[in-house]
């Protein structure tokens, strides 16, 4: 086993047995539905289903990139697969920087056969896309007939591993290319450490529309890598275990900055999934409930990892009173003063104008705010 496939493995190990949750919190905690006790409403007629990027879902969920390269990761990836494809849900791949070296680990990413129908998302490093050009990265999104591309950010991590990447320069114009010269949809994505708005303000600029925002409060990368590596590794791992913006912070931004929104960090359950609906995302993601699930039970700990949460999301949206997803951003709120500091008041008025919302539903933010 090589140097690069051994840190995979134990990337999965660590987080599926070790504490690698940042401690401070998403912050989803601070956003509060109101209850409609006279919902007038069906659970039959209940519809979370949405269409994103060409592809309709159950629910607006997915599985968040997680892995790939090595045997044990493409028993994750398919697992991953067919729970997604029975599920309704999304997926990602992990960094697929290994076949970039060795291509013949496609094997490991590709989960088409299993998942016909799933939005399925490539994943790689900016640095790795900074340095191997525009079409080495849509030939790694060909080889697993991916829908879209997410391209990551991981500064936080890449310091805090002996071997990792120092050099950063140049990423934004990376960016820009490349969605100018992709035919699919490019997401950009973070790993832990959230967006602040001056960071979405120059992706929006570059041309971007996606961001999945992987806010602080859920896996945290330089957690993962404090238990393992050098003295020196070890240690800086523990003093940015909890650096970042809370996921909660970071959707209400990226909404702010014009961005279509994949709310991912620290979701753990149904009401989170609301929450950061609720907050103006389109699409919700979770890597560590997912890997757990499989971790514990193999293949059927996802899918009843994936059939628990659906079941949640429908069950909470009767109680919200709401019968398609698309109005789970008209739900009462009730925000906490922790989340308030982050985002102050009236998101409504600072709201761009959106890719897919209609104007009725922009007049109610800009005329209610969030309350
Ligand atoms: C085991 C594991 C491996 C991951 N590998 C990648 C990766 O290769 N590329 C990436 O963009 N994100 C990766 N992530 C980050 C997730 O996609 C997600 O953004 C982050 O973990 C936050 O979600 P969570 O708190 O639900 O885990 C990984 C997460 C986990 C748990």
């Amino acid at each position: 086993m090589s140097r690069v496939e051994k840190r995979k493995d134990d990337h999965l190990r660590l987080c599926a047995e070790e504490e690698v949750e940042s401690r401070s919190g998403t912050l989803l905690d601070e956003v509060h539905l109101l209850h409609d006790a006279l919902p007038e409403l069906s659970l039959a007629e209940i519809d979370p289903s949405v269409e994103i990027l060409g592809r309709r879902l159950a629910v607006p969920l997915m599985i968040s990139g997680m892995t790939g390269g090595t045997e044990r990761a493409k028993r994750c990836n398919r697992a991953f697969a067919r729970a997604a494809q029975e599920a309704g849900l999304a997926m990602g791949v992990g960094s697929q920087r290994p076949m970039l070296e060795s291509p013949e680990l496609v094997s490991t990413y590709r989960v088409r056969e299993v998942a016909p129908d799933v939005l399925l998302f490539a994943n790689i490093g900016i640095v790795q896309a900074r340095d191997s050009g525009p079409a080495r990265v849509r030939e790694l999104a060909d080889a697993i007939e991916a829908d879209a591309i997410c391209l990551h950010l991981n500064a936080a991590q890449e310091l805090v591993q002996d071997e990792g990447d120092r050099d950063f320069r140049g990423c934004l114009d990376t960016i820009a290319t490349i969605v100018s010269r992709q035919t699919r949809p490019v997401i950009v994505k973070e790993t832990g450490c959230g967006l602040a708005p001056r960071t979405l303000r120059r992706l929006a600029e570059a041309g971007v529309h996606w961001v999945d925002v992987a806010g602080a409060g859920g896996t945290s990368w330089p957690g993962v890598e404090s238990f393992r590596g050098s003295d020196r590794q070890r240690l800086l791992g523990g003093h940015l275990h909890d650096w970042g913006v809370p996921t909660a912070a970071s959707v209400v931004y990226a909404r702010r900055a014009g961005l279509r929104t994949i709310a991912s960090g620290g979701l753990r359950s149904p009401v989170d999934v609301l929450r950061a609906l609720a907050l103006g995302a389109s699409l919700c993601g979770m890597a560590l409930p997912f890997l757990r699930g499989f971790h514990e039970g193999g293949e059927s700990g996802v899918v009843d990892t994936a059939a628990g949460l659906v079941e949640g999301v429908r069950a909470l949206m009767l109680l919200a009173g709401v019968r398609r997803i698309g109005d789970v951003e008209k739900v009462p709120l009730v925000i906490g003063p922790q989340l308030r500091a982050w985002i102050g008041e009236g998101r409504g008025r600072e709201v761009a104008p959106s890719f897919e919302r209609t104007s009725a539903e922009t007049t109610w933010k800009g005329s209610d705010g969030l309350h």
